[in-house]
């Protein structure tokens, strides 16, 4: 395509916003993984290998790219994680994100990360990573947004922070989806499913929609519990609370599909057939908006942690075509923002 809009794809994990990109009619100029199992996946989607670690990349080995996007390691700023934030080497990274838009000045900028970021360090991390987007000179907003708005059946929430030339990215044009139930994303019936007995499990008497996330908690697998501390008669709570015991209807959303997890424990239950399975690897990519024809790594661990670290690909599309929509590609020299200070734009609300 002639004068196709270009992107930089760091931090591209297994190219979650490169499918996004490229179904926008974006080309993907450069793209850089550190992790050798990333890499393979990435390689046999896209047929190309990224470059390694990004902090090992030659400024000037860089192209000119219209976009950059990031969605830089969240484990230092997770609620999973250790939350040790710019103190981790890897939460760094993000100046090392600073360097090359110094260097290239790309006109937008588009970063995510995990929801905790907003309050990691009472609100100081956000605060030095915006400011340090808008000293480069740039219109800085971000919302949270969350992949059950753009058509998907999961909960995730994640931050999507904007740095851009133009004008600020306007997040109210974005073009919202109803969630639907995790019901219409399942596999077929003739599945390779592992089903749990019903010895394995306890179901709870009235399952409630949560209205906010969508899920329903239906149950929770019959573990070991673990008693220290633990007062009498609520000893079941220990198993209900440690998520990879949560078991959710199929008729509402799915929470969030983790990194940490990589030996897939996903319970859903089916009413239908009144059993428990745990959803599969192809569902897992299914509800993150995968293509059916994605080659997933073939060691399942990797393939979960992979899942899990990616982004929603509806989301990204959408985030893609509102860059060429707002017309966020044609800088007017006259906007351009030079001068620090200049007031941020903040939209907390969630969609
Ligand atoms: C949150 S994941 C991003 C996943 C990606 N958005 C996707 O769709 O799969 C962050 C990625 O950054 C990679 N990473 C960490 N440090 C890096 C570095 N120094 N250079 C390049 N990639 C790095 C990790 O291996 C991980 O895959």
């Amino acid at each position: 395509m002639k004068n196709q809009p270009t992107f930089i794809d760091l931090f591209s994990g297994i190219g979650g916003f490169r499918i996004g990109f490229e179904k926008s009619g974006f080309e993907c100029l450069m793209s850089s993984e550190i992790n050798d199992y990333c890499k393979k996946t990435y390689q046999n989607n896209f047929g190309e290998s990224p470059l390694c670690d990004v902090t090992k990349i030659p400024l000037n080995d860089i192209p000119d790219h219209d976009v950059l996007t990031a969605g830089f390691p969240c484990q230092p700023f997770s609620i999973c994680g250790k939350k040790r934030g710019f103190e981790d080497t890897r939460g760094t990274l993000f100046f090392h994100i600073c360097e090359i838009i110094n260097a290239k000045q790309p006109k937008v900028i588009l970063l995510e990360n995990v929801k905790h970021l907003i309050h990691h360090d009472s609100g100081n991390t956000l605060t030095v990573i915006l400011n340090s987007l808008e000293e480069l000179g740039y219109h800085v907003n971000f919302k949270l947004l969350n992949a059950k708005n753009f058509g998907m059946p999961q909960n995730r929430e994640r931050i999507i922070i904007f740095a851009t030339k133009e004008k600020p990215f306007n997040f109210s044009k974005c073009n919202f989806s109803q969630t639907e139930s995790l019901e219409t994303f399942l596999d077929d019936d003739d599945g390779d499913f592992e089903f749990l007995n019903k010895d394995e499990y306890t179901l709870i008497e009235n399952p409630i929609v949560q209205k906010e996330s969508g899920l329903m908690f239906v149950g929770y697998r019959n573990k070991a519990i673990w008693k220290t501390g633990i007062r009498e008669n609520t000893e079941h709570l220990s198993r209900v609370h440690r998520q990879p015991n949560r078991i959710y209807s199929v008729q509402g959303t799915h929470p969030t599909i983790p990194s940490q997890e990589s030996s897939g424990r996903f319970f859903i239950y089916l009413p239908n057939k009144d059993a428990v399975r745990k959803l599969t690897i192809k569902e897992c990519y299914r509800i993150m908006g995968f293509p059916e024809d994605f080659k997933i790594s073939e060691s399942k661990s990797e393939a979960y942690k992979q899942v899990g670290n990616s982004v929603c690909i509806p989301m990204v599309t959408e985030l893609a075509t509102q860059i060429l929509n707002q017309q966020l590609l044609s800088v007017n020299e006259s906007q351009r923002i030079t001068k620090k200070h200049k007031q941020l734009s903040f939209e907390f609300d969630f969609v």
